[in-house]
C-alpha cells in the first residue's frame, strides 16, 4: 500500500523520480552506458506514474511519463523560425574547399580561419526551443522559413532532453538545431518487420525518419526506432560563446547528443584529410552520412562572413560520391543458376556510380519485381552502397511510359526450353530439366571457382566447350580428362591443355569442406559444409546420417538437414560420388587442429568495425577455438566484441549486462 502521501511530500518525490529518470535516460540514451537495470528503470518510472495518476494537477510536459502523449493531430501547426533554417552550399572535391578558403580569405582579408568539421546527417533537419531549460517546442525546417510544430513527436526520441543542464539551462529562451535520423541497423529491422506484415517498406533510412516525424500519432512516431544529433545553437554569439567548437561542447554539456566524429582542423589541409578520412569510414558510421559539414570556427567570422539568402558564407558541405542514381531498364533477362533456379537480370543504361559503371543489376526473383513493379522501359533508381552489391530502390513511376507493361515471368527455362515451376512456398521458379545444361555449365563454374575446387584454367569458354561437345556430363568426367582430349578443343594448345589437367589432378586433394561446397548442394555453401566436414569428417559418413542427427549439428537447420539429406538419397549423386571417388578425390577432413578450445560452450557475438580482424577472420578465429557466432545479443550471450561504430547490440549488451571486449581482448581470450 502507497502510504497517503501530502501534496507537497508527493511533489518533491515527483521532482526526485524526475530526475532520476532523466538521468538515467541520459546515460542510456545518449552516452549508452546505463547505470541501472530495466527492471529499476521501470520501477521508477511506475512510481513516478503513480504518484501522478494521484496528483494529476502536478503532470507538466516536460514529465518523462509524457514522452508519448497527446492526441493525434490533422494538421500541424505552422512555425515560423526565428532565423531563418538556411541550406549549405556543396563541394565536390578538395578545389570546391581552396575556392571556399579563398573566398572567405578575399571577404575578411588578413585573417587566419580555424574550421570545425562535422558528419552531414543524411535525416531531417529540425529545431528545439528550450525557455528556461525546458523543451517547449520542436520544429520541422519545413522551407526553410516556415516550418511544422511536431512538439510531440520530437518528445518521443528519448535522447532529446526534456530538461536541459549545464550554462544552457539557464537561458531564458534557447533554440538549437540538428538533424533527426535513423541508425542504419534499426531501419533494417524496421524495413523487416513492414515486409513481414506486408505493409509497404521505406527506401532508406531518411524516408523512414522523414515519415516517422511527420506521423500524425505520436504512439506510432514512439515505436519508431529515431535519433539525433545536434549541431548548431542558433545566436550563441548573444549567449556569450565565441566559437562554434564551445557551442558543441555547450550542447554536449547540456544533455544532447553530438557527433562524436566532429572534429577541430587548424587549416584547410586538416580539413581535406578529416573529409577524407570520414568518406572512407563511411559505411561503419552506423547511420547515413552524405558528406563533411565544414563551418568557420569563430563566430566572429562567421558574423562578419554573413549569409546570402540560400546558405552561409561560413559553411560549406563536402559531398561524398553520390552511389545512388536514375538510370533505365532497357532489358529483363533470366539467367539458370547451378540448381537451376531462374534469376531475373535487370540490362540497364549503363550508369556511373561511385566510381563503378553499373550495367546489370540483380532483381533477385519474381517478388521482388512484384513488390517494386519493375518493368521493361522504367527508370529506375539504383543504389550501390560500400560492399553492398547495386540494387533497385524503386521505379520513378512518374517516368513510367504509358505503355508499358508488367513483367511476366517465363514459365519454360531460356536456357533449355524445359518446364520450369515455381514450387510453393519458394520464391524462385527452376528449370526442372536436370539435363539443362546452363544448370551443369553453372555447376562446373562453381566446382572449379577458387573458393570451391580451385581449378586454375577451368575458364567459361572451356566449360562450355566441354559441356557442348559432351565430354563433361558431371563433376567426375573433369577427372577423366587428358591433355590430348583438351588441346582438341578451340583455342588449346599442348602447353596450356597440359596445365588444365595438372590443376585439375591437384584440386583431389581439397579436402571435405571444399568438396562440399563445390557439390553445390541446396543450401549448402562454403560455411555450412565448413560445419558440416568438421562435424561428421567424411563424405562416407554424411552420405548416411539422418536428417535429425545433421539438425543436432550448431548452425544446421532443419531445412539443411533435409536438403542434405536428399541429396545423397539421389541415386544419381551416389553414383556421381562413387565416380569421384574412383577418380581419387579425396572426399575427407584432414585431421582436425588438436589444440586448447578456450571459448569452447561459449557463444560471442560482434559489433562494428574491427582494427584489424576482418569479419570473416574473426568468425573462423572463435569457431577454431570451439566457440559460436551468434547475431544478435540475448541473455544466453557470453561476450560481445565491440569495434568501431557499433551498432545497438553494444547497447544490448551494455543492458544485459553481457561482458563486452574490443579486439585486443578477444585475442587475449584465445591466447592466453
Ligand atoms: S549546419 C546554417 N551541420 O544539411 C548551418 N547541417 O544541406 C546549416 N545537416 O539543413 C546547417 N548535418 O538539415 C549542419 N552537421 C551538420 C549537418 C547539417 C546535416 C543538414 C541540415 C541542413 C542541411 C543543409
Amino acid at each position: 500500500m502507497l502510504r497517503a502521501m501530502t501534496r507537497a511530500d508527493a511533489a518533491q518525490r515527483i521532482t526526485e523520480l524526475r530526475e532520476q529518470i532523466h538521468h538515467h535516460d541520459y546515460l542510456y540514451y545518449v552516452e549508452a552506458r546505463p547505470e541501472v537495470s530495466d527492471a529499476e528503470y521501470d520501477a521508477l518510472m511506475r512510481e513516478l506514474r503513480d504518484l501522478e495518476a494521484s496528483f494529476p494537477d502536478l503532470v507538466t510536459a516536460d514529465s518523462p511519463t509524457q514522452r508519448v502523449a497527446g492526441a493525434p493531430t490533422d494538421v500541424f501547426k505552422s512555425v515560423e523560425h526565428h532565423d531563418a533554417m538556411l541550406s549549405l552550399d556543396n563541394a565536390t572535391s578538395p578545389d570546391d574547399l581552396g575556392e571556399f578558403e579563398a573566398r572567405t580569405g578575399r571577404a575578411l582579408p588578413g585573417t587566419t580561419f580555424g574550421y570545425v568539421c562535422e558528419p552531414k546527417i543524411d535525416g531531417l533537419g529540425v529545431a528545439l526551443l528550450y525557455e528556461r531549460g525546458r523543451f517547449v517546442r520542436g520544429a520541422t525546417r519545413g522551407d526553410g522559413r516556415v516550418g511544422e510544430d511536431i512538439t510531440p513527436n520530437l518528445r518521443t526520441i528519448r535522447s532529446i532532453p526534456m530538461v536541459l543542464r549545464g550554462a544552457l539551462a539557464a537561458a531564458a529562451v534557447v533554440e538549437v538545431r540538428g538533424e533527426v535520423f535513423m541508425p542504419r541497423e534499426e531501419f533494417a529491422k524496421l524495413n523487416r518487420t513492414l515486409e513481414e506484415a506486408g505493409t509497404p517498406t521505406f527506401a532508406n533510412p531518411r524516408n523512414a525518419a522523414a515519415g516517422a516525424v511527420r506521423q500524425k500519432d505520436p504512439a506510432v512516431t514512439a515505436r519508431r526506432p529515431l535519433d539525433i544529433f545536434l549541431y548548431h545553437v542558433s545566436r550563441a554569439a548573444a549567449l556569450g560563446f565565441s566559437s562554434h567548437w564551445d557551442a558543441l561542447e555547450a550542447l554536449r554539456a547540456a544533455g544532447f547528443k553530438t557527433n562524436p566524429r566532429a572534429e577541430r582542423c587548424q587549416n584547410l589541409d586538416a580539413v581535406i584529410a578529416a573529409c577524407e578520412r570520414l568518406e572512407r569510414d563511411r559505411d561503419t558510421l552506423g547511420y547515413d552520412a552524405d558528406g563533411m559539414v565544414v563551418k568557420i570556427e569563430s563566430l566572429e567570422h562567421q558574423r562578419r562572413l554573413g549569409s546570402t539568402t540560400h546558405h552561409p558564407r561560413w559553411a560549406i558541405a563536402f559531398k561524398f560520391a553520390a552511389r545512388q542514381a536514375t538510370t533505365m531498364i532497357e532489358a529483363i533477362e533470366v539467367n539458370v543458376g547451378k540448381t537451376g533456379t531462374l534469376t531475373p537480370t535487370a540490362k540497364l543504361t549503363p550508369v556511373e556510380l561511385a566510381g563503378v559503371t553499373i550495367r546489370n543489376v540483380s532483381l533477385h526473383n519474381e517478388d521482388e519485381i512484384r513488390r517494386k513493379d519493375i518493368r521493361v522501359g522504367d527508370t529506375v533508381l539504383v543504389e550501390r552502397a560500400g560492399d553492398v552489391i547495386p540494387y533497385v530502390v524503386q521505379v520513378v513511376l512518374a517516368k513510367r511510359p504509358p505503355d508499358s507493361q508488367p513483367f511476366t515471368f517465363p514459365s519454360a527455362c531460356p536456357a533449355c526450353g524445359g518446364v520450369a515451376f515455381r514450387p510453393a512456398g519458394e520464391a524462385y521458379w527452376r528449370c526442372t530439366n536436370t539435363a539443362c545444361p546452363a544448370q551443369l555449365k553453372e555447376r562446373l563454374r562453381h566446382f572449379g571457382s577458387r573458393r570451391a575446387m580451385d581449378i586454375e584454367h577451368l575458364g567459361d569458354s572451356t566449360i562450355e566447350q566441354l559441356v557442348d561437345t559432351g565430354q563433361v556430363k558431371d563433376f567426375a568426367d573433369l577427372y577423366q580428362l587428358t591433355a590430348e582430349k583438351v588441346s582438341a578443343l578451340d583455342r588449346f594448345a599442348e602447353k596450356s591443355a597440359e596445365n588444365l589437367i595438372q590443376a585439375i589432378t591437384a584440386s583431389r586433394e581439397r579436402g571435405l569442406a571444399r568438396l562440399l561446397n563445390a557439390l553445390g548442394i541446396r543450401l549448402v555453401g562454403e560455411r555450412v559444409a565448413q560445419l558440416l566436414a568438421a562435424r561428421f569428417g567424411s563424405l562416407e559418413r554424411l552420405a548416411e546420417v539422418s536428417e535429425a542427427e545433421l539438425a543436432e549439428a550448431h548452425g544446421i537447420g532443419d531445412e539443411i538437414a533435409r536438403s542434405v539429406v536428399a541429396f545423397f538419397k539421389d541415386p544419381t549423386n551416389r553414383r556421381l560420388i562413387d565416380n569421384l571417388k574412383r577418380a581419387g578425390v579425396v572426399t575427407h577432413s584432414p585431421m582436425a587442429p588438436v589444440g586448447p578450445k578456450p571459448l569452447a560452450g561459449k557463444t560471442v557475438v560482434m559489433t562494428g568495425s574491427l582494427p584489424t580482424l576482418s569479419r570473416e577472420a574473426a568468425r573462423e578465429l572463435v569457431e577454431g577455438h570451439g566457440g559460436r557466432v551468434a547475431s544478435s545479443v540475448s541473455k544466453k550471450t557470453d561476450y560481445v566484441v565491440v569495434g568501431e561504430a557499433p551498432g545497438s547490440k553494444a547497447d544490448d549488451a551494455r543492458r544485459l549486462g553481457v561482458t563486452i571486449l574490443d579486439e585486443a581482448g578477444l585475442l587475449a581470450l584465445v591466447r592466453p
